[in-house]
């Protein structure tokens, strides 16, 4: 299978769009690793899983917290077999309009959605660089791309994660470690349910297709920029939306 020998670790693996990341990962013979801070929800994904015969372990992940995401990447940095890939799906906001943001808020969101995952990068990029392909890919948002009104510091966030993937995916190049990036629009998860409705309709109203997305078409995309064989295609955003941007 295409991720035999190959660790993966997932963040946010235990809900919504990255817990059909782990199945669509470990179905295609990865060893997965979720990273999140739901341990309950984490476990619930990881016997079902096993239940499946598949390979799934959870380990501890607070991407709020520095001491945390250094002990998750000493915990996962030199296993066997060694990671490949690293999906940065970890994710979190609330619709509030900037001017009511508080400083605690910025924060979370900042760290949750940028600089948490920035971190754990650094901290696993020895592993990922270590022989060819290894595979970054991050989940930002439409968010970043156009802007969102209620979402401001999140776009602000996911912005930079794009940012973040493009400059990341030139320094790495040579060691043939791609980078890339996948912008949801909305998708029906557990973070996208807890959105007030007038702001969910709106958004599904502009979507050409009419629909929020399945959490297992964002998990296709994923598995795209994850796979051995994609091996020119670096520093990418792509959009998987129902239409709803058109970025050129
Ligand atoms: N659902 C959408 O409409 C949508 C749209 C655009 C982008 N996204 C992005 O997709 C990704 C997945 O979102 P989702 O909709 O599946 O959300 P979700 O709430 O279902 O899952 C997010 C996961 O992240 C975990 N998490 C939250 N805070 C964390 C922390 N401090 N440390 C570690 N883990 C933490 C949660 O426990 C949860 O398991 C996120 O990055 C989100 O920003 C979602």
């Amino acid at each position: 299978m295409e991720f035999s020998g190959q660790t993966a670790v997932v963040t946010g693996g235990a809900s919504g769009i990255c817990r059909m990341v782990v199945f669509r990962l470990a179905r295609a013979g990865a060893d997965v690793v979720i990273g999140d801070v739901d341990q309950p929800g984490s476990a619930a994904v990881v016997a079902e899983a096993r239940a499946e015969g598949l390979s799934v372990e959870a380990v501890a992940l607070d991407l709020t917290s520095g001491a945390s995401i250094e002990a998750f990447g000493v915990a996962v940095r030199d296993r066997k077999p060694p990671v490949r890939v690293l999906v940065n799906g970890a994710g979190w906001d609330s619709v509030v309009p900037f001017r009511d943001t508080t400083p605690d808020f910025r924060e979370r969101v900042m760290a949750i959605n940028l600089t948490g995952p920035m971190h754990l990068t650094q901290a696993l990029l020895p592993v990922l660089t270590a022989t060819p392909h290894g595979r970054i890919v991050n989940i930002a948002s439409d968010a970043g791309r156009v802007g969102s009104s209620g979402e401001t510091v999140y776009s602000a966030a996911k912005g930079g994660l794009i940012a973040f993937t493009k400059s990341l995916a030139r320094e790495v190049a040579r060691f043939e470690t791609s980078v890339n990036c996948v912008c949801p629009g909305p998708i029906d998860t557990p973070l996208f349910r807890r959105q007030p409705e007038a702001f969910r309709a709106k958004i599904i109203a502009s979507v050409p297709q009419r629909r929020a997305g399945k959490p297992e078409e964002i998990a296709e995309m994923v598995w795209f920029f994850a796979r051995p064989q994609s091996t020119y295609i670096t520093g990418q955003a792509i959009s998987v939306n129902g239409g709803l941007t058109m970025v050129g």
